[in-house]
């Protein structure tokens, strides 16, 4: 497909709102589209960090609810407000760095502090269905040519939040107008937005979509089906990934849905932002290094330890985790091995937020060893280069791990990473084997079974690497090389709207 004008739905973007890796992608992907030649335009809630961060540019443009509109379905006018302000957009540009974007006003739906899909005390926010029934909603029309001065060729949606734009453009009537291409991208299958089926009159969910082959989830109505059902065709973020959800153990109960479009099912590897991640030229890690000259990690390494009032020991082998503190991440195994890490000289900076259960005992690891393990919890964008950048090795050892992004900052970073082999994680890190040191392939550690006992081995056969400063410098000079770029992925996903166009 040539120059295609793709619409690139989402819930969030770094470095306006982050939660997780999914921002990174939405900041890191579209420049990279751009650049192989689509015209990108954003599409996110107008959350109040985002509308800070879009200056404004062009007339709003409202947002028809379907009645209204004489539209062949819709969302119902909002409940309450029947006669007050309906949806619109804006449209407007990213304020740093220019990227075009339409930002879906509602009231009363997105206006609100904090996480965008939990309130204060950690539940979703009880019109979470209604929040992105309107994403969804506001995406299909778009792409049926509410702004006809720019009609997308590809409507390309991210995770649940997007999913119900598949199930609105399935249904809207095209008036013999070409219907864009579809594209769905999982980013996490475990996170579903499964609703009570008593909400679909609200959502204009006709029951023609409310069946087993459509947006039917035992009894309820699943986003996530909504997206895998409806879209032309569906991306996930490595190609392991995409193997491990066609199976019983990942597929979150949606396997065999996946295994149904298994043919339009492609799994294309996330990239890194050269522009924030990499060592030559981060504003947040001063003096800059490379593969070449590490004195400006070391110094990382010095600071970090100041900073997080560990012993000033240049040759503790200083491991980290940057991570949500959850059981996807695997990190309920981390306290089991951190008194053996301890003993062998190793420290310990853990920086996350997550499950108290996992905060708890990692927080009794630091307690246990003060100036060896130091635990911090909170969400903090300028601590997390700190620690990457300063530490050795990097912990990743997730259950499971749709692609991962730590790992491969930490690759760049020369902090090597040591990773349980799943997903995204088993398709970028090396083991340092025998055989893979021997051939130069190794860029870190990889264990298999999600146990104490594995994770230890892996731990130990960094503390063995590192006894060997040699070998340690070769293997992080090949993980320094190693280019997980954009570039790349945009090609692929470029090569994935053409097939999506040709779908039937
Ligand atoms: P996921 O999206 O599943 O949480 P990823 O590895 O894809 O995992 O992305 C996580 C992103 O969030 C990375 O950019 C990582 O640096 C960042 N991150 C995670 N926890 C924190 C934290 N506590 N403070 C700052 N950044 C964090
Ligand atoms: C999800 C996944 C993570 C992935 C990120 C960006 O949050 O958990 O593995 O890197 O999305 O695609």
């Amino acid at each position: 497909m040539n120059s295609p004008k793709v619409l690139y739905v989402c819930s969030e973007v770094y470095p306006l709102l982050k939660t997780g890796g999914l921002a990174d992608v939405s900041a890191g992907l579209p420049p990279a589209l751009a650049a192989a030649g689509a015209e990108v335009r954003l599409l996110l809630p107008a959350f109040p960090s985002v509308v800070a961060g879009v200056t404004p540019d062009g007339a709003p443009l409202p947002v028809p609810a379907g009645d209204s509109a004489g539209l062949p379905l819709g969302l119902g006018p909002r409940p309450g407000t029947a006669q007050g302000p309906q949806p619109w957009l804006q449209r407007g540009r990213i304020t740093a760095g220019g990227q075009a974007v339409w930002l879906l006003h509602a009231p009363g739906l997105y206006e609100r502090p904090g996480n965008p899909y939990l309130d204060e005390t950690g539940r979703p926010w009880p019109d979470a269905a209604e929040q992105f029934a309107w994403l969804g909603w506001a995406a299909a029309l778009l792409g049926t040519g509410l702004d006809p001065s720019w009609r997308p060729d590809v409507v390309h949606g991210h995770d649940w939040h997007t999913g119900l734009a598949f199930a609105y453009l399935r249904q809207l009537g095209l008036g013999g107008a070409k219907k864009p291409a579809t594209v769905f991208t999982i980013h996490n299958l475990a996170y579903q937005g499964v609703f009570p089926a008593s909400v679909r009159e609200r959502l204009g969910l006709p029951d023609a979509l409310f069946h087993l082959h459509g947006i039917e989830y035992h009894g309820q109505i699943s986003c996530m089906k909504a997206g895998l059902k409806y879209a032309d065709a569906i991306t996930t973020v490595s190609p392991t990934y995409a193997r491990e959800i066609t199976g019983h153990e990942q597929g979150c109960g949606l396997d065999g849905v996946l295994r149904q479009r298994h043919a339009v099912l492609h799994g294309i590897l996330n990239g890194v932002d050269d522009a924030v991640w990499s060592p030559e030229n981060d504003p947040l890690v001063q003096p800059g290094y490379d593969a070449e000259h590490l004195d400006g990690k070391a110094q990382a390494k010095a600071r970090l330890q100041k900073q997080m009032k560990l012993k000033p020991l240049k040759s503790a082998l200083l491991f980290c985790v940057v991570s949500r503190l959850t059981e996807q991440k695997g990190l309920h195994l981390l306290p089991g091995v951190v008194d053996e890490l301890v003993r062998r000289g190793g420290q310990l900076v853990v920086l996350g937020t997550g499950d108290a259960s996992i905060v708890a005992a990692l927080q009794a690891c630091a307690a246990r060893h003060p100036g060896q393990v130091a635990v911090h919890i909170g969400y903090d964008e300028a601590l997390s280069h700190a620690v990457i950048a300063g530490s050795d090795v990097i912990l990743v050892p997730s259950r499971f791990e749709p692609c991962g992004l730590t790992q491969l900052y930490g690759l760049r970073y020369g902090t090597l990473p040591l990773v349980r082999a799943v997903g995204g994680l088993a398709d970028t890190v090396t083991d340092c084997s025998l055989e893979n040191l021997d051939d130069g392939s190794a860029s870190g550690f990889v264990f298999r079974d999600l146990s104490e006992a594995d994770l230890l081995s892996a731990v130990r056969r960094a503390f063995a690497l590192h006894r060997r400063p040699a070998d340690w410098r070769a293997v992080q000079r090949h993980a320094m090389g190693l280019r997980f770029d954009w570039a790349r992925a945009a090609h692929d996903y470029l090569r994935v709207y053409g097939l999506a166009a040709t779908h039937p």
